[in-house]
């Protein structure tokens, strides 16, 4: 989704601004611009289409001329792509100009006003009016114009503002979409994401809801709406510079697939210890979590996917009953939740707008929430009960792939710790979990190391049409996310179904040569799968077997499979997912598609 990057230091702002916003590339965007005060004026340059056009268009920056800007990418909502719907947007007067991520919601009832009192408007967008809203109440005083335009607009937004009154500084705010200020030597920013400044500094301030930063090159202050100044302490940012790169390998997707084992490990290891799971991340006690009589999992796109594999689990380790919802249908189906229901919400950016929503609404409904997620410091992380973090490290691809596996191993973490509680595992079965849970990262590992095999299958299907994906239980979980994966970045139509349902409708769509991926790792579902696969083949279909090491039973049955290590059934989700997202990758990638910024999607949804 969008992305904002400002700067104000002494260096030419506009070539900073650039490198900053290549760095939020993967988010996803359809245009992109800048905004400098060149000493006299603000001058803007924005153009649909990709950065590099943009930076063309202005000699890498060298065009630009001054030392305090803003930059933009941006993903439509209110009008099309177009190089006048891209940000910045000016203000009539020239006085100010605005990038903003989010959506105005009275944007319509504010145009309207603006345009009764003389304003012009050149764009479709909704953020015109915030420009042109700093112009109407400004008397000379920015943080005074700021904080009533603020009072003004309804919706979600991180804004970066420059007037061109104030040359000598920037402002940054936001609510309900993410903003942070980096500290630099001699030199200060604000950006959405912190890739687009980890160049430049690791020193960060993480904005809250309706704080104001009013950021210059000699530095920074926060203020909240009545004005106070804010103390906040900078937070380090310790990643490797190289979790922002991509380290050689040809895209971030395959770069984040190979990182898996770590991803996990970093995420399981410190939680294990002497045998024990202990998450001191959490205050649950043993009496809150026999209290509870339901589960809720409410998350969005892979992340619900993740939710699907997890009811599967707490419901076999806890014996608690779970609902799993898609965030968007959760938060307007007044879900019937009380101080006994527990509310798990899973997300890797910690900033989707929807399930950020459906954690609100859980509160107001009276539910204890823990929130698994990526991002730390995100608004979701903030605002649960408590939070569980995925150590997956930035995750840049548009396509989930670390941040689902180390949801999945949080999963297992949570529901094992919470069925020991509850005494509804045995001790021996307790060990031996954990057990298989310490052995993740190898297996996934190993898993990974069937890429050659896995490549040369893609190649064989790559042209395919339609793709079906079907399994049962667990491995019906694992459909929805190889389909989506695959779909996603590769553009085949494909569908994910439960292998006893196909035949009560969508058996018409298989025909001579179709492709369906049969999950069968299962025990004790495999026979009822082949049957299933038997099916499919008698009307036409190749079908494509996944299932365990040494189960060749399924070679006769099958076209082709790909084998996982051995592990408890429970656990095979972590590792069927690895081929599945090999497969999707190599698909995408013999089609030439754009695999880290697939068409249309973006990484982080921060709108409805
Ligand atoms: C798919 C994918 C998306 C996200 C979804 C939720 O590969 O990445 O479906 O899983 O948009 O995003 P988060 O986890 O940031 O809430």
């Amino acid at each position: 989704m969008c992305g904002i990057v400002g700067y104000a230091g002494g260096d030419q702002a506009a070539p900073i601004l650039l490198k900053g916003l290549a760095k939020l590339e993967y988010r996803g965007y359809d245009s992109a611009g800048v905004a400098v005060y060149d000493g006299t004026s603000i001058q803007v340059v924005k153009t649909k289409g990709r950065l590099k056009v943009l930076s063309d268009k202005i000699h890498q920056g060298a065009d630009l001329s001054g030392v305090v800007g803003i930059g933009h990418t941006r993903w439509a909502t209110h009008g099309k792509p177009s190089d006048v719907n891209a940000h910045p947007h000016m203000s009539q007067s020239g006085k100010f100009a605005v990038v903003h991520n989010g959506i105005i919601e009275n944007y319509l009832s504010l145009r309207n006003f603006l345009t009764e009192q003389g304003y012009r408007f050149v764009s479709e967008t909704d953020t015109e009016v915030v420009a042109q809203l700093l112009d109407y109440f400004y008397e000379g005083n920015l943080l005074d114009a700021v904080v009533k335009t603020l009072g003004k607009i309804r919706g979600s937004y991180a804004l970066g503002i420059l007037c061109k009154d104030h040359p000598d500084c920037i402002i940054g705010v936001r609510k309900d979409s993410p903003l942070i200020v980096g500290l630099g030597k001699g030199e200060n920013f604000i950006a959405s994401d912190i890739p687009a400044i980890l160049n430049r500094t690791r020193d960060i301030y993480r904005l809250e809801e309706n704080e104001i930063a009013v950021v210059k090159k000699t530095g920074v202050a926060i203020y909240n709406l009545d004005k106070k100044i804010v103390e906040k302490t900078p937070c380090h940012i310790d990643w490797d510079i190289s979790s922002a790169e991509k380290c050689g390998y040809d895209h971030f997707m395959a770069k984040e697939i190979m990182e898996q084992p770590k991803a996990v490990r970093d995420t399981i290891s410190p939680r294990i210890r002497d045998g024990e799971i202990v998450l001191d991340d959490i205050r649950l006690t043993e009496e809150q979590i026999r209290n509870f009589t339901r589960i809720f999992i409410v998350a969005c796109g892979s992340a619900y996917h993740v939710g699907v594999v997890a009811k599967y689990i707490f419901e076999q380790y806890t014996r608690i009953p779970v609902e799993v919802d898609v965030a968007s249908e959760f938060r307007y189906r007044h879900p019937i939740i009380d101080h006994k229901v527990l509310v798990l919400v899973i997300s890797q950016s910690g900033e989707t707008a929807d399930t950020l929503a459906a954690l609100r609404e859980a509160k107001r409904l009276g539910a204890r929430t823990i929130s698994i997620v990526n991002v730390v410091g995100s608004s979701i992380a903030s605002e649960s009960d408590d939070v569980l973090y995925t150590w997956a490290g930035p995750e840049i691809a548009v396509a989930t792939t670390k941040a689902y596996s180390t949801q999945l191993a949080v999963v297992y973490l949570l529901a094992i710790y919470m069925a020991e509680k509850l005494g509804s595992m045995s001790k021996t079965d307790y060990r031996f979990y954990i057990s298989q849970l310490e052995s993740l990262p190898d297996k996934i590992q190993e898993a990974l190391n069937t890429k050659e095999h896995v490549r040369r299958l893609a190649d064989q299907f790559y042209r395919s049409d339609d793709i079906f994906f079907i399994g049962r239980n667990l491995d019906y979980a694992m459909s929805l996310e190889g389909s989506l994966k695959l779909k996603e970045i590769s553009y085949i139509h494909s569908e994910a179904y439960a292998a006893g349902e196909l035949k009560h409708g969508t058996i018409s769509l298989i025909e001579e040569g179709t492709l369906v991926v049969a999950l069968a790792t299962q025990r004790r579902l495999f026979e009822k799968m082949m049957s299933n696969v038997k099916e499919v083949k008698a009307r036409g279909a190749v079908v494509l077997g996944v299932t365990t090491d040494n189960n060749t039973q399924i070679e006769k049955e099958t076209d082709c499979a790909f084998y996982v290590p051995q592990i408890c059934d429970m656990m095979l989700p972590s590792l069927a997912v690895v081929p599945l997202q090999m497969f999707a990758y190599y698909v995408a990638f013999l089609k030439g598609c754009d695999i880290d910024k697939p068409r249309n999607l973006a990484k982080s949804v921060t709108v409805e």
